[in-house]
């Protein structure tokens, strides 16, 4: 995934070194979403025609290139020390998605040679053909032009944006009214033109966040994610899709082309959030990877996840998220859990249990999959959106396409503030902290728990299936002792993992609640090892599978004592003969 990072410093005064500095950090914490190229843009040091002219520095591979390459820019006279009160600096970083990764390719891309427009993009236009015509597909994006100094415009679809403001002086406003295009003004506002010879004359005092006192002192950060932000502050706002921000005067106002009028329920205001989000959640510590560091944060994140909500003594559980809508979702015809990759598979892990606990028929779907088959949703359907991001593209898409159609619509998220969660009517945060490393791992722990929760939330009342809630409430309760336990056998698991990593494949059998662990940990191993790996049904294995077990496959199989352990070893007795007679 791209990594877009802006910072802009109005009346704050900053030398060129601190602007490119701030900027270089940014791209650092964006790292983890992958990329194969990074740039970018500040202003340089001589003017021409009147203007400033701007200064591009990109290069492929990975940002301590980009920092070398800064680096001989200095040796070669570029002035660090040159202080700019008010300056807009732009970085990304890129994955190449279409054309090969390569200087040309890197972004920040111009206008022309001399530099007029610079824009970083993130996101997919896959469209690009028809682009001429009109502007689809998906992006977030920033601008920055020599033509219009101290100005920066940015706007998104598709892909996440967040915008973070720092000041010494208190903010105007907390919540400031949206700017619509001609004849689409917020019912109690005149409206302006949406594209005006000026954004000056857009400006009104009610609609403009901007600090009060006289200092006028502010810095705003533009960022892909709140991590890249949250070391300079912790006051936020997530821009929705077509949402275009402006900065102008250290003065931002957000604009919108039309109102939804069809949308009763449309926002026409922008808050400013307060994360909670803490520096230390997104540093790496001792860790090799963020990922390892995320795995060792199990014991800690899945107690988060219960945090408040599971009343071990009373064997009670309350989900402050959905607890209101309860009714309506006991009443509905169906439950639809709909996610990608790691997130589809915490459904597919709880389907059993929350089949057996709510009595209704569950439907699992692959979000792509979902919007491909165009499926029939009614309005009496619970329609679940499972994201970690809560970004999703196909995700999103299938949760818009599912409120078009009248259903329920509940989101279990780990990113507050994020456009799944934003978007439904109810949900969950599965608050697992944030999920810096680009596999999932505590993310899909702390998901299924939530589901679980949701499954024992909604049987609270039948007697029936007390002493089953129970179980599963007390279950709960030692789940932290056992994944510590589980994580002090790191060694052991690293010793195997060695001796499985010399094999060209590696087949991952179970059924039953193990099931959902095969696909995940195939996918993991696919993604972190680039072996091949599948996960299998072990109730499949003689419909096909079978076949490709011979003494050089090694197969793992994942049993534990419930209901399905004797057909799991059976299972595993023609895997056995298959390695001897082969
Ligand atoms: C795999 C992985 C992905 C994500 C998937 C959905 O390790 O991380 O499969 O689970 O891209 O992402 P979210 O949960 O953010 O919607």
């Amino acid at each position: 995934m791209c990594g877009i990072f802006v910072y802009l410093n109005f009346l704050t005064p900053r030398n060129r070194e601190e602007i490119i500095k701030i900027l270089i950090n940014g791209l650092k914490r964006l790292e983890y979403r992958g990329y194969d190229s990074a740039g970018i843009a500040v202003d340089g040091d001589t003017v021409e025609k009147g203007q400033l002219e701007m200064l591009l520095v990109k290069r492929r591979g990975k940002v301590r290139y980009l920092e070398e390459e800064l680096e001989k820019q200095v040796q070669n006279g570029l002035d660090y020390s040159q202080m700019f009160d008010t300056h807009i600096g732009i970085a990304h970083t890129r994955w190449a998605t279409h054309g090969e990764p390569s200087w040309l390719n890197t972004h920040p891309q111009r206008s022309d040679a001399e530099h007029g427009f610079v824009v970083i993009h993130n996101g997919i236009i896959t469209n690009y053909k028809d682009l001429r015509a009109f502007l689809e597909g998906a992006f977030a994006l920033a601008f920055k032009s020599k033509y219009y100094p101290n100005e920066v415009v940015v706007t998104r679809r598709g892909s996440p944006l967040v915008i973070g403001v720092k000041s010494k002086t208190k903010l105007a406003t907390d919540r400031f009214p949206i700017l619509f295009g001609k004849g689409h003004s917020a019912d109690h506002r005149g409206g302006g033109s949406f594209y005006p010879s000026s954004l000056g004359a857009l400006e009104d005092d009610e609609s403009t966040l901007a600090p009060v006192g006289e200092s006028g002192e502010v810095e705003y950060f533009f960022a892909s994610d709140a991590s890249a932000i949250i070391e300079h502050t912790n006051q936020v706002i997530y821009l929705e899709d077509d949402d275009v921000a402006a900065v102008q005067n250290g003065k931002l106002n957000i604009h919108r082309i039309k109102r939804n009028f069809d949308d009763p329920k449309e926002s026409t205001v922008r808050e400013i959030i307060t994360l909670k989000m803490e520096i230390q959640q997104i540093m790496k510590g001792n860790y090799s990877s963020f990922m390892q560091k995320e795995i060792f944060e199990q014991p800690e994140s899945v107690m988060n996840t219960m945090r408040g909500r599971v009343n071990f003594e009373k064997n009670q559980v309350v989900l402050g998220g959905i607890k209101d809508y309860m009714s309506e979702i006991r009443r509905c015809r169906r439950l639809l859990f709909i996610a990608c990759g790691t997130s589809y598979h915490s459904a597919i892990a709880t389907r059993q249990l929350l089949e057996e606990l709510t009595e209704l028929p569950v439907m699992v779907d692959l979000a792509s999959d979902f919007l491909d088959r165009k499926t029939p949703v009614f309005r009496d359907d619970v329609c679940f959106f499972i994201s970690q991001s809560g970004e999703t593209a196909d995700t999103l898409m299938s949760l818009r396409y599912c409120k078009q159609r009248g259903a329920l619509i509940v989101g279990i998220t780990n990113t507050v503030g994020s456009t799944i969660c934003r978007e439904s009517h109810c949900g969950i945060h599965i608050n697992a902290g944030p999920e810096i490393g680009v596999a999932s791992t505590k993310a899909y722990t702390s998901q299924f728990i939530s589901l679980v929760m949701f499954g024992l939330m909604m049987c609270e009342d039948r007697i029936s299936m007390q002493n089953r809630r129970i179980e599963i409430i007390q279950g709960l309760k030692k789940l932290p002792e056992q994944i510590k336990h589980v994580l002090g056998t790191d060694n052991e698991i690293h010793a195997l993992a060695e001796e499985l990593y010399q094999q060209k494949s590696l087949l991952v059998m179970g059924r039953g609640y193990n099931y959902a662990t095969c696909l995940e940990g195939a996918l993991k191993i696919k993604e972190l090892t680039y072996m091949h790996s599948e996960g299998i049904l072990a109730g499949e294995l003689k419909h096909g599978p079978l076949a490709l077990v011979d003494k050089a496959m090694p197969v793992l199989m994942i049993v534990t004592r419930d209901p399905v352990y004797p057909k799991c070893m059976n299972a595993l007795q023609q895997v056995k003969a298959r390695h001897v007679s082969s």
